[in-house]
Parts: structure tokens; C-alpha cells; sequence
């Protein structure tokens, strides 16, 4: 094989390799990667991390202590009274507490001009929280840099 031919070729395979790279950057909801701050021995933490994988997310989960916990929700800027037990990055938003990932999918494909998504608290049936069929009311919260909050979705009786 010559030299220029054998360039071309290597070309091509690039080629074909950067455009799937793009079609992988297109695809809507995979793209962005998810990173969630919790304790080591919150248990219901990672079943809710269980719940978002298997919704198709990609999360990276990080154990922190409790302290330093406290310190990204204030970062994040999640209010007190939205607190929950972790919080979670993605695309520019955040997510705090057992938001399911129906939520997150709809907030990532609509795009609002809010900070993020907060289930305050840790209410009975939300993904992670499951205990048989129980179902408490709960509401998901979507939050403002400013204080601001509107219900973004409810759940339960
Ligand atoms: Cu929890
Ligand atoms: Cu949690």
C-alpha cells in the first residue's frame, strides 16, 4: 500500500470515528454525565442512584462526609427547606434528594430557567424511598437561584 493511500485510509477511519462521536453528542437525554454527592451509608442514596442508572443515565457517585455534604448543597444553592439527603449535578442543574428520572428527563428536554429540581426531604414511594405500595404525597420542587419555587410535578394521593 502506498504511502498517500494508506493516509486515506487512516482518514477514514477518523472520519468515521468523529462522526459517531457526534451522533453520540446528539443523542438527547445519555449525554450528560450525572455526579451525585452522598454519604457512604446512605442506603436509600444508592437506590436512588440504582433508580437513575437504570432509567439509562450515567452517574458517577461520590461518598462524602457529611460536613462537606452540607457544604455543596449550599454551593448548589438548595434552600434548607428543600434539603434533602444527596445532591446531584447535571447539565447545569441540580438535583437534590429522590427526584424520579422521569423528572430530571423532562427538565434536561425542557430546558426551564431554574436552578434545579429538589424533593424535600425523603418522602415514603419516591424512587429509592420504596416501602411495599406506599405512596405518600410529595411534590418535586423546581427552584430559582433567587428563592424562588413552583411545583414542577406531584405525586401520591
Ligand atoms: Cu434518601
Ligand atoms: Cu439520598
Amino acid at each position: 500500500m502506498s504511502l498517500i493511500r494508506r493516509t486515506a485510509r487512516l482518514r477514514s477511519l477518523c472520519l468515521r470515528g468523529a462522526l459517531f462521536g457526534a451522533m453520540f453528542v446528539a443523542t438527547p437525554l445519555h449525554a450528560a454525565a450525572m455526579t451525585v454527592y452522598k454519604t457512604a451509608t446512605c442506603g436509600c442514596c444508592s437506590a436512588w442512584v440504582d433508580h437513575v442508572r437504570d432509567a439509562g443515565f450515567e452517574v458517577q457517585a461520590i461518598d462524602v462526609e457529611q460536613a462537606r455534604l452540607i457544604e455543596h448543597k449550599k454551593e448548589a444553592g438548595v434552600d434548607q427547606r428543600l434539603s434533602s439527603c444527596h445532591t446531584a449535578l447535571i447539565d447545569g442543574y441540580v438535583i437534590e434528594g429522590h427526584v424520579p428520572a422521569a423528572d430530571i428527563r423532562r427538565l434536561l428536554e425542557e430546558r426551564p430557567d431554574v436552578a434545579g429540581l429538589a424533593v424535600p426531604g425523603m418522602p415514603t414511594g419516591s424512587p429509592g424511598m420504596e416501602y411495599g405500595d406506599r405512596v405518600d404525597p410529595y411534590r418535586v420542587i423546581a427552584f430559582g437561584d433567587e428563592g424562588g419555587m413552583r411545583i414542577f410535578a406531584e405525586y401520591g394521593d
